[in-house]
């Protein structure tokens, strides 16, 4: 039997540079030898929203760009969280073997509470459970997500290996799984790509846009004059250009440490590179957005699939915790 994958996004809308980099190529990759299970989790995306503007238009713009990055909704299962709604269920249950203590160290938690004081709500403290439900809900073993998820899976780890303990053997412990970009940063060079700083770069705007908004990055602030060397090591765009120009990044490296390129021509370059690796994707994404209700069916068919699977685990979990 192939092994089980499990990951999730926030319905942010239209995916960036950081989630295709960080996290959506290995959704992809991982199709190939395991069943996997990828979820638009619009209950966590509740815990820092004030109403419900925009969610279903994000969740589909979202599904568009997932579909057309190549994700395959025959192979695998693709639906909305609250569309399978035993998560909540196992997030109560999963509550109760969680020591407060543990999510209120959780730095996510820390820096939520600093962004919104006046909404620290019971949600946001849980979210790493009900986030741990959703992973365990379907026994997945595997979880691509990028470097910032590491100590909600952390967390996972330790919810998992809690209850197992508590209750017997029930679930595997889930593990990370990275990119060779697990952490891109924004526009700023110094922040992590986010849309909510508004440092990043959609991947399905135009190549026009793209180069627009590529040239607002920040470069390198030691190089004052076309004429002075450039450091590209360690910098945003150098690292881009690993994955956009891999045959020439040692080339526009020694070109930029020898100032015959400057930052204008190098972030010039990245965006051609950007626009050419996704030119054949922002061509099948246009052609499925014109396809009427074929989003809302893939998340249908997803969503009952999904639901065969979570019933079962309920099952057995309420077994365990004698319930039944
Ligand atoms: P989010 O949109 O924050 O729900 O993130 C969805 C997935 O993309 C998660 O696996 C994140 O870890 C990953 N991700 C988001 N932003 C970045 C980034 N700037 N660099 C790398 N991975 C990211
Ligand atoms: N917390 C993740 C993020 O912000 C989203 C998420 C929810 C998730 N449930 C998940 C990721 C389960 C992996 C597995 O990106």
């Amino acid at each position: 039997m192939k092994g089980r994958v499990f990951s999730g996004a926030r319905p942010t809308g239209r995916q960036h540079l950081g989630n295709y980099l960080g996290a959506i190529q290995n959704y992809v990759a991982l199709q190939k030898d395991y069943d996997c299970i990828y979820c638009i989790v619009d209950i966590h995306a509740l815990t820092t929203m004030e109403g419900s503007e925009g969610l279903q238009d994000n969740i589909r713009e979202m599904m568009l760009d997932w579909l057309a990055a190549g994700l395959d909704p025959q192979r695998s299962i693709l639906f909305v969280q609250s569309h399978v709604p035993q998560v909540m269920e196992l997030h109560t249950l999963l509550s109760m073997v969680t020591p407060l203590g543990w999510l209120l160290r959780v730095p996510t938690f820390k820096e939520k509470v600093r962004m919104q004081p006046h909404n620290v709500n019971y949600g946001l403290v849980g979210y790493p459970v009900l986030m741990t439900a959703d992973i365990v809900l379907y026994k997945a073993g595997l979880v691509p997500v990028g470097e910032d998820q590491l100590p909600h899976l952390e967390l996972a780890r330790e919810i998992t290996r809690r209850f197992n303990s508590i209750y017997g053997p029930t679930f595997p412990e889930p593990q990370a799984k990275l990119t060779p970009f697990p952490l891109v940063l924004g526009l700023d060079g110094v922040e992590k790509m986010s849309k909510s700083l508004n440092n990043d770069i959609e991947i399905a705007i135009s190549p026009e846009e793209t180069l627009d908004r590529v040239m607002t990055a920040f470069t390198d602030p030691t190089r004052r004059f076309r004429s002075d060397p450039g450091h590209p090591e360690g910098r945003n765009i150098y690292r881009l250009h690993r994955f956009f120009a891999p045959d020439r990044v040692e080339e526009i490296a020694t070109e930029c440490r020898s100032a015959t390129i400057g930052c204008v021509d190098c972030k010039k370059l990245l965006a051609q590179g950007i626009n050419s690796d996704l030119g054949p994707f922002r061509e099948r994404r246009a052609a499925l957005a014109a396809k009427p209700g074929y989003v809302a069916e893939v998340l249908s068919d997803g969503a009952h699939r999904a639901h065969a699977i979570a019933e079962e685990t309920i099952r057995e979990v309420k077994g365990r915790m004698g319930l039944l």
